[in-house]
């Protein structure tokens, strides 16, 4: 039996340690720095390699790392260099999610069907640019904005007005001094995940997330407000297209290029005319595709991500699905993604109700009361024979629970039934 760190502190990480949890070959599992929900909570923030590194050691700790910024910095090569077990992409690896720039040149020499575009630094040319073609446009910063630096533009004012935010009035800091200018893809989104040692990717569940913050995809982008799994979007023959010509190709071309990609590996796809584009790589695993995921998993997780570490996946079989579906309901505090009030009591998480469980993300405990802290505070997450039954049995237990500035969309799940029908 190991222990295990989890780092990180969101629905993902809770969700995550749960599924560990149920492995016979977990003992004990840490969470830094975790939250409100999570047992055994370490005082060390996600991005203190150092810190996280000292306790991995001193507790003979497997480490699972969850969000993407202590990746990006370099979190999986300093605990390796240590001869430390730790699972997720090197720094290089990462890329495919720090840098969107990278990505996309990653994706046009090696042919993955992605929108096309072109990379500014100049403002003045980036207008040139978009007031030059007649198709709308996305723009997004190259580097990590908490999945906030994406604008998706409906004309040319609006482009421009995108391009100025980024390039001239710097709101995204460091990260949008660069920027892609890219066709707008009209389709349907859904998420595709991996696990790779490197040489192989097992497919996990596939999933469908509401990135909006309003019912019926209305408002601004959101790091995600609830999520379903499986989705009818991404049939088992587009599946096999999507695991062979993106997640094989990535991890083979990333190879081939003296990269070994270890980790989850997200693929955001935009269906168009059945042809799968790819929007965005991520290079963890998704929040909140992560939680109804792991509600579905039959197989133990911890076995994929030791195999993963050690570079042996081929040796296990694919991995096992529950066939019900379940859903995701994130909980936010009114006024996320902009600011939102925090330290607002959560009442009637003792409520327990069928097949349902709730991981914490933005919470915190205080004197034996659990308290918000962050915008997306909780993920109600539920299993049913049927998508309409997981949808029904989330929505019971999201009723149980409130805070006077409790948020959340009415419709996770519908764009699914509409799709089944
Ligand atoms: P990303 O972080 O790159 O996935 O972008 C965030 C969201 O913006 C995506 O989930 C899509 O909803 C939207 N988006 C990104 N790129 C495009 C595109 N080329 N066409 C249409 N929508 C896009
Ligand atoms: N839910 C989208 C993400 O994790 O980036």
């Amino acid at each position: 039996m190991v222990n295990v760190l989890v780092v990180g502190s969101g629905g993902r990480e809770h969700a995550m340690g749960w599924k560990l949890a149920q492995s016979d070959k977990v003992d004990k599992i840490y969470f830094a720095p975790g939250n409100g929900g999570t047992p055994n909570n370490v005082d060390i923030s996600s991005d203190d390699i150092e810190g996280l590194a000292k306790f991995a050691k001193e507790n003979n700790c497997v480490t699972v790392v969850g969000p993407e910024v202590p990746l990006s910095m370099g979190i999986v090569d300093e605990f390796t260099k240590k001869g430390l077990l730790i699972f997720g992409p090197t720094k290089n690896a990462a890329q495919l999610e720090s840098s969107k720039i990278w990505a996309k040149n990653f994706m046009k020499r090696n042919g993955i069907l992605t929108a096309r575009f072109e990379v500014f630094d100049d403002p003045k040319k980036a207008i040139e640019f978009a007031k030059s073609v007649d198709y709308p446009l996305v723009v997004k910063a190259d580097g990590l904005a908490a999945g906030k630096g994406v604008i998706v533009c409906s004309n040319s004012f609006e482009t421009i007005d995108a391009i100025n935010k980024m390039l001239v009035e710097k709101n995204f800091g460091n990260a949008g001094s660069r920027i892609i200018l890219e066709e707008r893809i009209d389709g349907i989104e859904a998420s595709f995940i991996a696990i790779s040692d490197g040489n192989v990717a097992y497919p996990m569940a596939t999933s469908q997330d509401h990135k909006r913050i309003y019912d019926d995809d209305k408002g601004p982008n959101t790091g995600g407000m609830g999520t379903y799994s499986p989705t009818p979007v991404i049939d088992n023959s587009t599946a096999k297209e999507i695991q062979k010509n993106v997640i094989e190709k990535t991890i083979h071309s990333m190879k081939k290029e003296g990269i070994v990609f270890k980790g989850f590996l997200y693929a955001g796809i935009m269906l168009k005319d059945g042809k799968p584009y790819v929007l965005e790589f991520n290079a963890r695993m998704g929040d909140p595709e992560c939680q109804p995921i792991m509600m579905r998993m039959d197989s133990d997780l911890f076995d994929y991500i030791k195999a993963s570490i050690d570079g042996t996946l081929s040796s296990l079989p694919l991995i096992l699905w529950k066939k019900q579906s379940a859903v995701c309901v994130v909980l936010a505090s009114n006024g996320y993604p902009e600011s939102y009030p925090k330290n607002e009591e959560i009442l009637g998480l003792d409520v327990i109700t069928p097949n349902s469980q709730v991981f914490h993300s933005g919470t915190r405990q205080e004197n034996g009361k659990v308290l918000t802290s962050g915008g997306r505070v909780l993920g109600v997450t539920a299993s049913g024979d049927t998508l309409e039954d997981a949808i029904k049995n989330a929505y019971v237990r999201v009723d149980t629970i409130t805070w006077p500035s409790k948020y959340c969309r009415t419709d996770i799940g519908k764009k699914g039934l509409v799709l089944y029908k």
